[in-house]
């Protein structure tokens, strides 16, 4: 069985698990809100899974992840998307159950050119923790929308095909739309 975790998958990155299950994957998407998972689980033919833990409580985290596994088998990749404001240690946390490679999904401060060290603190973090798992980081920008006249966020479908680019890719880092000239965001 191939196995994907998306953690924090059913807001934004909806789209990318339905993605990844039409294309036959097995997904388990880590979230809190038990009717938003059962919603999107509904949408993928039987092949996307809730995996209901909450990050900031790490220690919840093992016996969820290690149950799905029991399920599901094991996980290869892990797409992630968690907020740093409340847990900086989950990305690190559910990197220990990717066997061929991990997806760091960043928010575009991850692209400010005054805190350029960012990226380099997160890869040299995965290179100690798991030397041989390639670790890749996608950063979601803003578009220049020439209809609307000025810049935007990114909408969700932008945002998990986007990410999906970037996993079925094997660039170091990708970006989903633009960051530059950083002064043009919205
Ligand atoms: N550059 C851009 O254009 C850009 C970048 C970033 C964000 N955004 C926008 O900002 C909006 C809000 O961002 P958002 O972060 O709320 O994204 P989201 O993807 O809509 O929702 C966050 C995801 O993480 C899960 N989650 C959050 N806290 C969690 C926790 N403690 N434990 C487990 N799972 C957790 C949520 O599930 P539960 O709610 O069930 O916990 C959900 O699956 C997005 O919808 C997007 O439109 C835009």
């Amino acid at each position: 069985m191939k196995h994907d975790l998306v953690v924090g998958g059913s807001g934004m990155l909806a789209g990318l698990c339905k993605a990844l299950a039409a294309r036959g994957r097995t997904v388990s998407v880590v979230g809190r809100t038990r009717w938003k998972l059962d919603k999107l689980a509904s949408a993928g033919g039987g092949l996307i899974h809730p995996l209901i833990v909450d990050y900031r409580f790490a220690d919840r985290v093992p016996a969820e992840v290690e149950a799905a596994v029991a399920r599901h088998g094991p996980i290869e990749r892990v797409v992630c998307w968690t907020h740093e404001e409340v847990s900086t240690s989950a990305p690190l946390q559910f990197g220990g159950y990717a066997s061929t490679g991990f997806l760091h999904v960043m928010g575009s401060a991850a692209a400010d050119p005054a805190a350029p060290s960012k990226l380099q603190g997160w890869r040299d973090q995965f290179s100690l923790a798991y030397p041989a798992l390639p670790y890749r980081a996608v950063v979601l920008g803003f578009v220049q929308d020439a209809a609307i006249g000025h810049a935007r966020w990114l909408t969700h479908e932008e945002i998990s095909a986007g990410v999906k680019r970037a996993l079925d890719s094997n660039e170091l880092l990708s970006i989903v739309g633009k960051v530059e000239p950083w002064s043009s965001r919205p």
